[in-house]
């Protein structure tokens, strides 16, 4: 039986030399790819108590509001800046590659809302950290953090330190 690291494609060199690239579109183009994947990050929420999902434009989109839709929960995006038409709070970041801002409507969290992130990739966990900074800034709580892909040698689970991180297939 296949799992979803059989449908991750690798292409070196890009977008630059010297990167890894995991390609997500193989496991969307499947659609046993796509089920393994979002079913297994609601497995990953069994048990959990969280009031809504967050995720970031635009990778994390592709799976934060199949898993939000499923488990029936609200999805809340955080989108690259300029993006979000009503008030924002923002946060810039380091990327393995280049950096970037990203904000978030200011009424879309409340004070005490739990709140499950997700993404498709943790790499230096820079995106991660700055939507924590954002969340906790509108006074929600991080209660979990599920990604699809984890690239281990980039130690973004390290910078996350205290947050339960899950992540279905890791890459060294
Ligand atoms: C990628 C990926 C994660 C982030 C991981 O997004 O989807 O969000 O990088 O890297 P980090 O852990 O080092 O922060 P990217 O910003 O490339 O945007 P995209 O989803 O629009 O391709
Ligand atoms: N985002 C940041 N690093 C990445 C990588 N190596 N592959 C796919 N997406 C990424």
């Amino acid at each position: 039986m296949k799992t979803v690291a059989d449908y991750i494609r690798t292409i070196p060199d890009f977008p630059e030399p010297g990167v890894m690239f995991r390609d997500i579109t193989t496991i969307l183009q499947d659609a046993e790819g796509l089920h393994l994947a979002v079913d297994g990050l609601r497995e990953a929420l069994r048990g959990v108590d969280y009031d809504l999902v967050v995720g970031p434009e635009s990778r994390g989109f592709i799976f934060g509001v199949p898993l939000a839709y499923a488990e029936y929960k609200p999805f809340i995006p955080i989108r690259k800046q300029g993006k979000l038409p009503a008030e924002t709070i923002s946060e810039t970041y380091e990327l393995e590659y280049g950096h970037a801002t990203i904000e978030i409507h200011k009424d879309a969290i409340k004070p005490g809302q739990r709140v499950v992130i997700v993404d498709d990739l943790i790499a230096t966990g820079g995106t991660t950290e700055a939507m924590v900074r954002l969340i906790e800034k509108l006074g929600g709580e991080v209660v979990k953090m599920l990604f699809v892909i984890e690239l281990k040698g980039l130690h973004g689970r390290e910078k996350l330190k205290g947050y339960p991180v899950f992540s279905l297939v890791s890459y060294e």
